[in-house]
């Protein structure tokens, strides 16, 4: 699959939320989308899987240009670029199996949902998932009582559900703790490493796209200002990413999972020492 955006740009009134962005995707990768707050990270994401229509370009995949679809093709679409988010968007008080099997509803239908009436196959397939994700043991639970790291799985279940092509995940990290990101992290890359689908990731944090992604797009008010492989992200790039002036350090873009990871080392180490 090739895909291709063409100037894709988004205004909200005088805003350019997106300013022509163009970038090709020739084959599956694992891409980290970072800058900083209102780059335009989150509408890039939602125009590519059209939440949000685009106010002009096109994204060219396999020589059709989806942000012209309508209808049965638009959702068609939607159904190949599973989303993911910040706030896992479950549905609280349902359970985690029914939460996984909605992500099928592009395909079956409203009524499979509200009466809950799935074919066995459909539910075998979510427990499937779910046991690849290391929580098949939590599937009659109610998704409220797992975990912020136990739900967002639970999210990128449901995104599975859908055999997307794309998944999209905007800061897919950003409300858990070290140690529950860097699971998710770990499970998109596995996504990426054992299904060859690409992954497309908002992130907050430098870091966290340098270590586990295969190239970097960096905005800057709403315009790439970024393109290429985590080597080539050097401290000097991350500031005009960043558009930060004096004061401005690693560790103000950093997560604290290479903290910890650091310290679970620095313990280790000592450990073995006495
Ligand atoms: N629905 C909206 N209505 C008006 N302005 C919006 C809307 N969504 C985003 N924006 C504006 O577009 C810009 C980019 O926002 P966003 O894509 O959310 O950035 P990011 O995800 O990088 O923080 C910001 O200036 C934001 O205020
Ligand atoms: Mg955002």
């Amino acid at each position: 699959m090739r895909i291709e955006a063409q100037d894709i740009t988004r205004e909200f009134g005088s805003t350019r939320a997106v300013d022509r962005a163009s970038f090709v995707i020739e084959r599956p990768m694992m891409i980290g989308v970072i800058g900083s707050s209102g780059a335009g990270k989150s509408t890039l994401l939602r125009m590519i899987n059209r939440l949000t229509d685009a106010s002009a370009g096109r994204l060219v995949v396999d020589g059709r240009d989806m942000l012209a679809l309508r209808g049965r093709e638009k959702r068609a679409w939607q159904a190949e670029c599973a989303m993911i988010f910040q706030q896992f968007n479950l549905v609280p008080r349902l359970d985690v199996v029914s939460n996984v099997l909605h992500g099928l509803l592009n395909k079956r239908g409203m009524a499979s949902a509200l009466f809950n009436m799935w074919s066995r196959a459909d539910i075998d397939r979510a427990v499937q998932i779910l046991d690849r994700l290391g929580i098949a043991e939590q599937a009659v639970k109610r998704a409220e009582a797992l975990s912020g790291g136990q739900q967002q799985r639970v999210a990128i279940a449901r995104a599975l559900m859908q055999d997307p092509r794309i998944i999209l995940a905007d800061e897919p990290i950003a409300s858990l703790d070290p140690m529950n990101a860097q699971v998710v992290m770990d499970t998109l890359r596995r996504i990426h490493d054992e299904d060859g689908r690409t992954v497309i990731a908002n992130l907050h944090t430098l870091d966290t796209a340098r270590r586990y992604c295969d190239r970097v797009i960096g905005m800057r008010k709403g315009r790439i200002v970024f393109d290429g492989v985590p080597e080539q992200l050097t401290t000097g790039v991350a500031r005009d990413i960043y558009g930060a002036g004096i004061g401005f350090t690693e560790a103000t873009t950093s997560t604290a999972i290479e903290t910890e990871r650091a310290r679970n080392a620095d313990y280790a180490a000592r450990l073995m020492a006495d």
